[in-house]
């Protein structure tokens, strides 16, 4: 049949979200930003919600309510992601959604180590603190969120440890990750490197 898995991984800001969104128009595949299932359960929590209880109520229709966008829910997120249980209750999910005939595009950390680790194409998007910063920030001021750069300088550092740094399904490049550092390329240049990946392997 048709089923293709692209995996990309790597920390907040560095132009996964944009590449997998285009990379997934440019083959007419499905896209899955699991960065959402996270920031959904993590929303819940700030609601008062137990964390495990929440990621196994979530529903697909969750992902498309609100803004889950925002900084607190983004540091929501990344604490109820380092809760083994929360990760094993939405991994069915993501494999599902992998699976799909017509090919899939999944994004987050650990799409390549251990939600799909047979995924026919790996790419692991990478770019300086400063820079993700600086564009995370950018995103948030666009979107009328009041911060300041420092603070989103912060809030990357933090998350990017926590990610590192946590037992289940750290985040990393798989073994077999094309990676791929986005800090000196545009938007374009980013996005044709990730395609030639990807021509190569279909
Ligand atoms: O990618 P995004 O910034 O939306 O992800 C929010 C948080 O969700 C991350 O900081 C990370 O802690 C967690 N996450 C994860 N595994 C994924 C995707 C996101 O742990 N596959």
């Amino acid at each position: 049949d048709s089923q293709f898995t692209i995996a990309i991984d790597g920390p907040a800001a560095a132009g996964k979200g944009t590449i997998s969104k285009a990379v997934a128009a440019r083959f007419g595949f499905a896209h899955l930003d699991t960065g959402l299932l996270y920031r959904a359960v993590g929303r819940r929590t700030l609601q008062g919600l137990e964390p495990i209880a929440a990621a196994h109520a979530l529903t697909p229709e969750e992902l498309e309510q609100g803004d889950l966008r925002t900084a607190e829910i983004a540091q929501a997120a990344s604490k109820v992601a380092v809760i083994p249980e929360v990760r094993a209750a939405l991994v069915d999910f993501q494999r599902a959604f992998a699976r799909r005939s017509g090919g899939a595009v999944l994004d987050g950390r650990d799409i390549g180590t251990v939600i799909c680790p047979e995924a026919e194409v790996k790419l692991f998007v990478t770019a300086s603190p400063e820079v993700r910063a600086e564009r995370r920030f950018l995103e948030l001021i666009a979107k009328g969120n009041d911060i300041s750069r420092e603070q989103v300088l912060s809030d990357v550092k933090e998350r990017d440890a926590r990610d590192t740094e946590r037992s289940t399904a750290p985040m990393k490049p798989a073994e077999d990750a094309v990676l791929l550092d986005t800090s000196d390329l545009s938007v374009e240049a980013a996005l044709e490197k990730a395609i030639k990946v990807i021509e190569a392997k279909k």
